[in-house]
């Protein structure tokens, strides 16, 4: 559990998939909140955290199975406001003296709409204008009957207790999910509830800024920090935060392993070496990364090349660095709260360029993470907050093995230098029509192929590339994006015509699944 002087609101996961979303609402709320997974929480969690509201999430699991999840019976008696979804509901009316049974024709997937009541609810203002609202189902089981001292405030077709609450011990009941998109109104919802728990919104970047600072200080000390600067937001957000804590007791450590996009080791160097002006080392490896690449064609090879390498290279720079005691990451929070996932399986683990694999324990390192209590949107505006231009924070997503995964095959020099310039062509007609924010994330692939053309009287037997772009959330799931075919015409007249050594271009409209959105 971290430690914050903010109101809190609690969580308790029942392993809904989108159990984050109800975190996410709530912090556009200006709400902190932490994510619990329900075995966690017993009563001497619950006195620790002392929260000012908590959350029931959903759930994969059927309250009527024996066994299955419940809510510790303390969150009904510690007095404050409590709000059950869907599994959160049914387990709260189960636990309180209520009925749920199991499916026959009552089951409710996607849209569905609910009618109020004659009784009015606070968490509802500003619903029913249009006398029904629109909201998402995803059950199985349905209460059957209410428990007392509950009355009902919507019903839906299929679930005449959609909208439940006993307002005198301030819990709710809802059996849909408010915290999604198909739900236009939830978030409303959301903040109605908070506000009637209390919270006064003071969770806001600047009073992160400076909570965060003080508690880095606190944790450093005197000593020294590295910190892995891969040129991505959240390296860069943690960096720019850690410095203006400890300044000069920061060591950034940037590897160019030769697998960069056109222009991007300059454009790091420029950022934190000469605009904020850190210390900076600036590891020039490409000679080491491409020599041991050359010949390999095989990507799972060829990644494992390149994640050894980087902790070997960053080993050595870090080891110059005399007295550093911590190594700083920007590990998010979705990283923290899949490491602790609801199935109890196996952790997941935290992403390869979010932390240098094992270096910590091998190096006796101690561990910053100043960005362990954000979400991805939060850490962009945590940068932006912190000077970092926009165009820079709103960049999309790069790999931490870089060029390599673009490059099918065996991987060469002359391959590469093709590659960034038609990737530079590319992402520069995606910022001129205007589309760069839209879209998740836009590369050129350089395939494995050479194919004939003719250009002007000659014959050219050149590379041929694919372009690809996606729209996402998450990266977890995406689909390709839906170019105009003049975009995709011009761009790849540029392209062609600019770039020596590409003469033929594909547009990639794979969506993942089933695809991956790298191509290796
Ligand atoms: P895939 O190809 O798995 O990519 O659909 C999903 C997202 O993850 C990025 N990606 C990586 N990021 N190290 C990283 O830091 C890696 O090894 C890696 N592989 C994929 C990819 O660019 C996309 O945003």
């Amino acid at each position: 559990m971290t430690s914050t002087s903010h109101d809190r609101l609690l969580i308790i996961d029942f392993g809904s998939q989108v159990t984050q979303l109800i975190a996410r609402r709530l912090r556009e709320s200006s709400v902190y909140c932490e994510i619990h997974p329900y075995q966690n929480v017993d009563d001497a969690f619950l006195a620790d955290f002392a929260p000012k509201a908590v959350i029931l999430s959903g759930g994969p699991d059927s309250v009527t199975r024996e066994g299955s999840p419940r809510a510790a019976d303390s969150v009904f008696t510690l007095g404050v406001p409590v709000l059950g979804i869907c599994y959160g509901q049914q387990t709260m009316m189960t636990q309180l003296g209520g009925k749920v049974e199991s499916g026959h024709g009552t089951a409710e997937f996607g849209r569905a709409f609910v009618t109020p009541t004659d009784a009015k609810l606070s968490i509802l203002d500003g619903w029913f204008e249009d006398e029904k609202e629109q909201v998402w189902m995803s059950h199985g089981d349905h209460v059957s009957a209410i428990a007392p001292g509950f009355e009902v405030y919507g019903t839906s077709p299929n679930a005449p207790f959609a909208i439940t609450a006993d307002v005198s011990r301030n819990f709710y009941a809802v059996q849909f999910h408010p915290e999604v998109h198909h739900t236009p109104n939830g978030a409303k919802l959301y903040e109605n509830f908070v506000k009637l728990a209390g919270f006064t919104g003071d969770w806001t970047m600047g009073a992160y800024r400076e909570q965060a600072i003080a508690a880095i200080r606190e944790q450093v000390g005197d000593k020294k920090v590295i910190c892995g600067l891969s040129g991505g937001v959240d390296s860069s957000v943690a960096a720019v935060l850690i410095h203006e804590a400890i300044g000069d007791q920061l060591t950034c450590v940037f590897v160019d392993h030769g697998l960069l996009r056109k222009g991007e080791g300059e454009e790091v160097v420029a950022m934190f070496r000469d605009n904020y002006n850190m210390q900076f080392i600036h590891a020039q490896e490409q000679d080491l990364f491409l020599g041991e690449l050359e010949g390999q064609s095989d990507p799972e090879t060829k990644r494992k090349i390149i994640g050894k390498l980087f902790i070997d290279v960053f080993q050595k720079y870090a080891g110059e660095i005399e007295g550093a005691e911590f190594l700083a990451q920007g590990t998010l929070y979705p990283d923290v709260i899949e490491s602790v996932s609801f199935s109890g399986g196996p952790s997941v683990t935290i992403k390869s360029h979010h932390n240098v694999g094992g270096l910590p324990e091998k190096m006796g390192l101690k561990l910053v993470e100043p960005l362990r209590e954000l979400f991805k949107d939060e850490v962009r505006a945590l940068g932006v907050e912190l000077g970092l231009p926009k165009s820079f924070i709103g960049r999309h997503p790069f790999p931490g093995p870089g060029l390599a995964i673009r490059c099918p095959g065996e991987i060469t020099r002359a391959k590469l230098d093709i590659l960034r310039e038609a990737d530079a062509v590319y992402i520069d007609q995606i910022r001129k029509h205007g589309l760069y924010d839209e879209i998740w994330q836009a590369y050129v692939a350089i395939l494995p192929v050479r194919t004939v053309g003719v250009m002007g009287d000659g014959r050219t037997y050149d590379f041929a590339c694919a372009l690809r772009a996606v729209t996402s959330v998450d990266g977890m799931t995406a689909d390709y994006y839906p170019f105009s075919h003049e975009f995709l015409g011009e761009t790849a007249t540029r392209i062609i015509n600019e770039v020596q050594g590409i003469n033929r271009c594909t547009y990639d409209i794979t969506s993942k699944p089933p695809g991956t959105i790298e191509w290796e």
